[in-house]
């Protein structure tokens, strides 16, 4: 059997970091979104377990979170870890776009049917929590609140489609090190509604654009190109714009200046849960 499917990437929309908590994680509320930009992954029978990645900058090593995924189900399930797996990365790593994270949720799907496991969502979630705070979320997809270190998901309606370019630095920001020079106070255990109104705020921003200055000038183009919403996505360094549809978003990536040299512009339009779930569910292919 051979299963094809494709791992999307998401934005923040709203990004709020309620306090340090003692395990050494952060609290967040926060609101996902899904966009189309993908990257491809082929699952494979085999008497073993491989990975090969296509961009030799991607380590394809134990500590890939596909190959991470891969063990974790099979322990769980109590079958031994085998399949070929193939990666095409489309997503940059170290982007804030969750595509390592997305990676690994789509390994959980398609390995679940390709082993038979049919395991059920929210049993794959809680897997998936134990490799990345964002992995969850990208089981659902379209619009959702995360809350705790971002993994505890609750969908949200789907937002009216829309245009988002996304300006790719050429230089990874490392989330450890951008939560490290935010600096944040301990949390004192009250949750926040915040998540729900959708404020326009990254609490990680000012902390990314310390450690990154460039990414102030990102930010500002977008704005300057008449973006609705110019924001640093998760830990960056991705910085995303929302327009109104594609072709708004298209013209404005044109009339970009000041970018970092070397960065990636990326126009893709936002992913609905229906349509996330029927590119990231895996499908036979010969
Ligand atoms: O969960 P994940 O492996 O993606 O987290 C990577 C790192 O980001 C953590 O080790 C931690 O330093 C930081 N992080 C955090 N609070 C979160 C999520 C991530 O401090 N809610």
């Amino acid at each position: 059997m051979r299963l094809v499917a494709e791992a999307f990437a998401k934005v923040n929309r709203s990004l709020l970091v309620l306090g340090r908590r003692p395990d050494g994680f952060h609290e967040l509320d926060t609101v996902f979104q899904a966009v189309g930009l993908t990257d491809r992954l082929v699952f494979e029978e085999s008497d073993a377990l491989t990975l090969r990645v296509d961009d030799p900058s991607v380590p394809a090593g134990p500590e890939n979170l596909v190959l991470r995924a891969a063990r974790l189900l099979a322990d769980e399930a109590g079958v031994k870890a085998r399949a070929a797996i193939d990666l095409e990365k489309r997503i940059p790593s170290g982007g804030g776009l969750g595509g390592g994270s997305s990676d690994a949720a789509v390994t959980l799907l398609g390995l679940s049917a390709l082993w038979g496991l049919d395991a059920p969502l929210e049993t794959l979630a809680e897997v998936g929590a134990g490799l990345g705070s964002d992995v969850p979320f990208f089981l659902f997809g379209g619009t959702a609140h995360g809350t705790g270190r971002g993994e505890r998901i609750a969908p949200l309606p789907d937002m009216p489609a829309k245009g988002v370019v996304l300006v790719m630095p050429p230089f990874p920001a490392a989330t450890p090190e951008v939560f490290r020079r935010l600096g944040a106070p301990a949390w004192d255990g009250r949750r926040s509604d915040a998540g729900r109104d959708l404020p326009d705020r990254n609490d990680l921003e000012p902390a990314a654009e310390a450690l990154f200055p460039p990414l102030r000038a990102v930010r500002e183009a977008l704005a300057n190109a008449g973006a609705e919403q110019a924001r640093l996505s998760g830990s960056g360094s991705t910085v995303f714009g929302l327009f109104p549809d594609l072709a708004a978003a298209a013209e404005a990536a044109r009339r970009l200046d000041g970018l970092p040299v070397g960065s990636a512009i990326r126009v893709v339009p936002t992913w609905t849960r229906e349509e996330c779930r029927s590119r990231s569910g895996p499908r036979r292919s010969e």
